[in-house]
């Protein structure tokens, strides 16, 4: 029986292919080098499409995909949750989602404004500290936000720090620490359940 795998396009999907590779799974070509979004694997158990990290619950949540690969910061962020179970920590993409602002910014303000792309994560995290905040939602490139004057602070994936560094940031508070996962549609999980469990007993060994 075939499975559908959604794959967060990007960083991601370059760490994920060695993991799916040393299970077996294999498109005999470079998916990295190439314009297409749909893979089939050689031994033909496999689809692999690549998407848009959060169009990836949203393709396995509708049954589009059988099981998506993804942040555990796209899933807190992703408007549902109930077409889907998160069933493996892959081992990869570990960061932290933090606050960050300009180095030496004086954030002691009534209402903060918050540029991020994690409007939810934000919203949660700054409800818990009982601050006023004013969301600004982007797509990406939060940190120059402050240093264009259309934010106080952000709220951002922190991986080495060199990207707040080159742009004249710091991290502040640790929200919570992300990495990679693998999740799976609640219907095909009863219909293909030996195909979905075998992959992931596959998958929990060399991760
Ligand atoms: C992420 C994040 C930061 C950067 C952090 O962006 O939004 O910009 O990585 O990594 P660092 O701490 O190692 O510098 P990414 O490159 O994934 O692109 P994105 O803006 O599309 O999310």
């Amino acid at each position: 029986m075939s499975l559908t795998i959604a794959l967060n396009r990007g960083r991601i999907l370059k760490e994920c292919l060695p993991l799916l590779a040393r299970c077996g799974i294999d498109v005999g070509e470079d998916i990295s080098a190439s314009r297409k979004l749909v893979f089939d694997s050689v031994c033909g158990n496999f689809q692999l499409l690549i998407v848009r990290g959060s169009d990836v619950p949203t393709y396995v949540e509708h049954g589009a995909a059988d099981l998506g690969v993804t942040g555990k910061d796209t899933l807190l962020e992703h408007d549902g949750g109930s077409g889907y179970y998160e069933r493996l920590d892959m081992g990869i993409g570990r960061c932290q989602l933090m606050t960050a602002a300009p180095v030496g910014a004086d954030l002691d303000l009534p209402k903060l404004r918050v540029a991020t792309k994690f409007v939810r994560v934000a919203q949660d995290h700054y409800a818990r500290l009982r601050q006023p905040v004013s969301i600004i939602a982007l797509s990406g490139a939060m940190e120059i936000a402050p240093v264009m004057g259309l934010a106080d602070c952000i709220v951002d994936i922190v991986d080495t720090g060199n990207t707040l560094r080159a742009n004249g940031l710091e991290a502040l508070d640790s929200i919570t620490e992300v990495s990679t996962r693998l999740i799976v549609n609640k219907a095909a999980m009863k219909t293909k359940y030996d195909a979905v469990e075998a992959l992931i007993t596959q998958l929990r060994a060399v991760v």
